[in-house]
């Protein structure tokens, strides 16, 4: 197999070893990170039960969070000094944050402006669009899993589908573009619904992405053999919709896409377990503790919140910050012989 298959940098470590004299997050395999994903709160108001049990997680003590001053104080060094042009706000559910639209609009302020974007669940979205918008939020992804209440309380221990739906309409009239569904398909729970997912979102111009389930639940019970692969996922849309391969240019987007029939609507699949795309990784991540991660898989990680709390200047956040990038791995290793889990669920690091 070669580094492409894999999905890995094509450029080769650095024989130096010598980080170059750049402010940009560069790692060693010449990859430059230039979106920042921050989760603002490990909680979430849904129980998936991919991504947690039905009794939540031990959730971050307050104290050991970021305070709203703290996480833009970071998100300020990352833009000013850092060369970050995009900055999405993740959760757990971001919008349990009650400073939420005070963080946006402070990261709105900074120059230059970098692009805001969210990851929700949609709840609560109808009473919150309008002012997520005039804080200075560009863009959304909703993660929506089923148009069905009973299956959607089984996913998600919940019964609030009809939130989910009003609240993709509300962000969608507040002026969010693009706005984007994220889906996991289910073996036996809901790989029947890709094709009625799909037609959903293309009826409300909504951009669906089916995305691979990837082992980052805190259960472990996540399994290559019990989860729907990109190439299941685009024959089961085949049975209904014609898929052409997009033209658009993919960049670092983790989404392969395709128009649906004919366009100009189109689907994404990220296939971050079977089409690995770590090659063209260019996102830093910071959890709601401040740590920072090169990558969601990572098993290190840079704390930035004790010395953010000792006092550290900005040029030494910054370097911290080269630092932790400057060792980002090729990529995340799921296939390979040895893999392991990241501590952290995917809750408490953000999608
Ligand atoms: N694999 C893939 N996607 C996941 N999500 C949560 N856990 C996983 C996982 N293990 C999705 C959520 C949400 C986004 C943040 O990530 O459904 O859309
Ligand atoms: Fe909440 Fe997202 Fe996890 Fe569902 S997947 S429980 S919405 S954090």
């Amino acid at each position: 197999m070669t580094a492409v298959d894999l999905g890995l940098p094509a450029v080769p470590r650095t024989s130096s070893g010598t980080r170059p004299d750049t402010p940009a997050l560069i790692d060693p395999f010449g990859r430059v990170a230039a979106d920042l994903r921050v989760s603002l709160t490990d909680r979430c108001n849904l129980r998936c039960t991919y991504c947690m049990p039905a009794e939540g997680l031990d959730w971050m003590p307050g104290g050991q969070m970021l305070s709203a001053d703290e996480l833009v104080r970071l998100i300020r060094i990352a833009v000013e000094s850092l060369g970050v042009t995009n900055v999405r706000f993740t959760g757990g559910e971001p919008t349990l944050r009650r400073e939420l639209e005070g963080i946006i609009a402070a990261t709105a302020a900074l120059d230059p402006r970098p692009r805001i974007s969210m990851t929700t669940n949609g709840i609560g979205l109808v009473r919150r669009a309008r002012a997520l918008v005039d804080a200075g939020l560009d863009r959304i992804n909703v993660s929506l899993d089923t148009l069905r209440p009973e299956r959607f309380a089984e996913i998600t221990r919940r019964d609030r589908l009809g939130d989910v739906l009003d609240g993709l309409a509300a962000a969608r009239e507040a002026g969010l573009s693009p706005v984007k569904v994220n889906a996991v398909l289910l073996p036996g729970i809901n790989d029947d619904e890709a094709a009625e997912l799909l037609r959903y979102c293309v009826d409300n111009g909504y951009h669906l992405r089916f995305i691979e389930q990837m082992p980052l639940d805190p259960q472990h019970g996540w399994s290559r053999t019990q989860m729907i692969t990109a190439d299941q996922i685009l024959e089961l849309l085949r049975a209904e919709f014609e898929l052409t391969p997009s033209s658009a240019p993919r960049g670092a987007a983790p989404a392969e896409r395709w128009l649906v029939d004919g366009g100009p609507a189109d689907v994404g699949v990220i296939a971050s377990v079977t089409r690995p795309f770590c090659g063209d990784c260019d996102r830093t991540r910071l959890t709601a503790d401040g740590a920072l991660r090169s990558c969601l898989f990572s098993q290190t990680e840079t704390d930035l919140r004790a010395p953010l709390r000792s006092g550290a200047g900005d040029d030494e956040i910054a370097e911290l910050w080269r630092a932790t990038m400057w060792a980002k791995l090729a990529g995340h290793q799921i296939n390979e012989a040895g893999f392991a889990q990241p501590l952290r669920p995917m809750s408490a690091i953000g999608g």
